[in-house]
């Protein structure tokens, strides 16, 4: 009897335990490009403010090295790598960009640099993360979709997903109202809430059929010609980074631009903006009507 006791001491809890589905609660951060040209001391104080808010991890969009230079790539790679650990103590996951692979040697360089393949998924509590290469194509090929749709499958009860690719090539059809590429019709098949990219040095973000598409702009990555042709912040040409809460299936975004001399310190959730800012974009926090 008490060897059957004992038993059921050290089993019937952890079985239970187990069966239970994961209830998220955890934050994480994600970092815009960096390249092509870096800007002085931009991507350094986004990192400081992503390490401050001590995020659960970081997911970068990509485009961390200059790249296309194959004399100098190991050393681009000892640099940003240098920069990463003086700021960042937590998980660090990357996403390939055109800077950062170019070709098959640039690509094995980036998977022994950063420790991940070009493309991955990975769990946080009950939530499901893929990241997908279009480093070196614009769109996703057939072997990524491929890819894309067996992690789905496979993680079938994982929530929320999300999935990342660094080039946003959805912007455009679907500014013209196209859905009908192949990545839309498996995001929706699989409730896949959110996909969100890098690449353009600009915030975008737009919702599809209850998908939301996003891209993160520049951590420090250059956005002088976009300012020089009258582009600013109502156009997503601003420093920032972003900060996702999770919470049981939920995932809500909040963007931070850089203040100091990188920008004004604009916060605002990236759900009020579709397509282009629904707020003031002098005094993000007037909307609110704050009585004191
Ligand atoms: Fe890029």
């Amino acid at each position: 009897m008490l060897r059957r006791n004992l038993l059921q001491t050290l089993f019937t809890p952890q079985v239970a335990a187990v069966a239970a589905p994961a209830a998220n609660d955890f934050h994480f951060s994600i970092l815009g490009d960096r390249t092509g040209s870096a800007q002085p001391q931009i991507y350094g104080r986004t990192l400081r403010e992503i390490a401050m808010l001590a995020p659960d991890f970081v997911v970068n969009v990509g485009d961390s090295i200059q790249g296309h230079d194959d004399s100098k790539i190991e050393a681009q790679w000892d640099e940003v790598k240098a920069i990463w650990a003086r700021h960042l103590t937590q998980k660090h996951y990357s996403l390939a960009g055109n800077h950062d692979v170019w070709d098959d040697r640039s690509a094995a360089l980036y998977t022994k640099h950063t420790g991940f393949p070009l493309h991955y998924s990975f769990r946080h509590q009950n939530a499901l993360f893929v990241m997908l290469d279009n480093s070196r194509t614009d769109a996703l090929d057939a072997g990524e979709l491929r890819f894309l749709e067996a992690e789905l499958e496979r993680y079938k009860g994982a929530s929320p997903k999300m999935v990342f690719c660094h080039k946003p090539f959805w912007a455009v059809p679907l500014a013209k109202g196209d859905t009908s590429f192949p990545l839309h019709a498996i995001l929706r098949k699989y409730g896949v809430g959110h996909l969100i990219s890098g690449h353009q040095h600009k915030f975008i973000r737009t919702v599809k059929d209850g998908v939301a598409y996003m891209a993160c702009g520049s951590s420090g990555g250059d956005m002088h010609g976009k300012l020089l042709r009258g582009e600013g912040f109502a156009q997503g040409c601003f420093y920032h980074h972003i900060w996702a809460r999770v919470r049981g299936g939920e995932v809500r975004f909040m963007v931070r631009e850089l203040d100091g001399m990188g920008g004004h310190g604009r916060m605002f959730a990236a759900e009020d903006w579709d397509g282009a800012p629904r707020f003031d974009t002098g005094d993000p926090g007037i909307a609110g009507r704050p009585a004191t």
